[in-house]
């Protein structure tokens, strides 16, 4: 992950560039700051976290650049070059609109303000891509704050205020990402919850969530069906409503399907009545899709409350996590993704990929890197040796080594020899 953080470093360097002794930007300088920040970003690393890092490291130097001792620049232009890289189309409109409003207004801190306000409504219209919309919140979250017009009172004059309350914004939501969604793994062992299977065997198992997606998931059959590799889809009630004749195609070809639940919402903060349809409604539309009433259930972001679990048990389901993420969800570069599931892949492994979602909604994504990495997975893997089991398979094989893991207690020891 660190590539991650020298990107965001450099952008931060590049967006406090050329302003030695020079308070006087030129709109034009500034705004190809932001435009050539991300082109770069995706030169180093092809990944929606970049372009994230990117902006948020160049947009940050705008209100405190290293080289210069003025603060409490103005973001927009370099803001109008960063949606300019990720949607040329969004940029134009988002520019005309400003000249527009700036006739009507006049006042420049207003119509900046007023067009602003369109950049999420623009965002979620005009991109698949989960982290070009909270890049989009990002900027709309700084300009608001920057510009919240003198009638609106109270206006943030404080640049320590200003750069305060960015910051806090920022980091706040990204812990708030980083705990909720992709780092939970669980504590402790419990016995209902299945992370990985038998470590005595070369048995390894692929998963794939929040599918199906019309472009994705038959791209990811084809590989699996061309490799004869059976693997396991955890899907989404409202994705399987929509797309019914993907997900027979799974089982047509072999494998397994479990609930991700009907809309992809967090269990946690979820009332029991809320829970119950969530579960319920996914299981109605599966079963109508495909004739099989699922058995296996993994909860949004692995994460789930003492009532979900009850519930879940309750109906018979097996709660399924995971032990090896190949952090797909960044949109990582295909060669990152084969790599982050090659060297962590042990016996037993329960592999996490992603055939669609985003970070904020149940649908869209870019999943074209995992699509693009899954056959090179297979093949190394299968070079090392290992074979491919659904997840019904590999509870069969822990049901049948259930004495033996006692007996080696080998998820108690720190590094259980191979
Ligand atoms: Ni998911």
């Amino acid at each position: 992950m660190y590539q991650f953080l020298i990107v965001a470093i450099l952008s931060y360097i590049i967006g406090s560039l050329f302003t030695i002794g020079n308070g006087n930007r030129k709109y034009s300088l500034e705004f190809a700051k932001g435009f050539l920040t991300l082109l770069l970003s995706g030169f180093y690393l092809h990944s929606g976290l970049s372009y994230l890092m990117a902006s948020v490291g160049v947009l940050a130097a705008q209100s405190r650049p290293i080289f210069s001792k003025v603060n409490g620049y103005s973001a927009e232009a370099v803001s109008l070059g960063i949606i300019f890289y990720m949607s040329p189309i969004m940029g134009v409109v988002l520019a005309l609109f400003f000249i527009v409003l700036k006739r009507v207004l006049k006042e420049y801190d207003q119509a900046v303000f007023a067009s602003c306000l369109t950049i999420p409504i623009m965002a979620f219209r005009t991109f698949r891509s989960d982290s070009f919309i909270i890049i989009s919140s990002i900027i709309f979250a700084s300009l608001t704050i920057q510009f919240w017009p003198p009638f609106l009172e109270r206006r943030i004059k404080s640049v320590v205020l200003y750069n305060m309350a960015i910051g806090l914004g920022v980091l706040g939501f990204l812990i708030l990402l980083y705990f909720n969604k992709y780092v939970y793994k669980g504590f402790g062992v419990q016995k209902d919850i299945i992370r990985h299977g038998p470590h005595h065997f070369k048995y390894v198992a692929l998963t794939f969530d929040d599918g199906p997606d019309s472009v994705y998931t038959p791209e990811i059959l084809d590989i699996l069906k061309e490799r004869d590799v059976r693997a396991t889809f955890f899907l989404i009630g409202k994705n399987v409503s929509r797309y019914p004749e993907i997900a027979q195609r799974m089982v047509m070809e072999g494998h397994s399907i479990g609930s991700h639940t009907h809309s992809h919402k967090s269990l946690i903060p979820l009332s029991a009545k809320s829970t119950y349809k969530e579960i319920k409604n996914a299981e109605v539309a599966i079963e109508e899709a495909t004739g099989i009433r699922p058995t296996l259930f993994r909860p949004p972001r692995g994460v789930y409350s003492s009532y979900a679990r009850d519930l879940l048990k309750e109906e018979r389901y097996t709660l399924v996590l995971w032990d090896l993420s190949a952090v797909d969800w960044a949109e990582l570069a295909p060669k990152k993704i084969v790599a982050n599931v090659v060297n962590k892949v042990k016996p037993g492994s329960i592999i996490l990929l992603h055939d669609s979602g985003d970070l904020i909604t149940y649908r869209g994504g870019d999943r074209h890197s995992t699509v693009k990495a899954l056959p090179e997975i297979i093949d190394k893997l299968r070079t090392q040796g290992y074979e491919f089991v659904t997840i019904d398979q590999m509870i069969f094989l822990s049901e049948l080594m259930e004495t033996e893991e006692y007996l080696h207690e080998d998820y108690l020891s720190p590094s259980p020899a191979y």
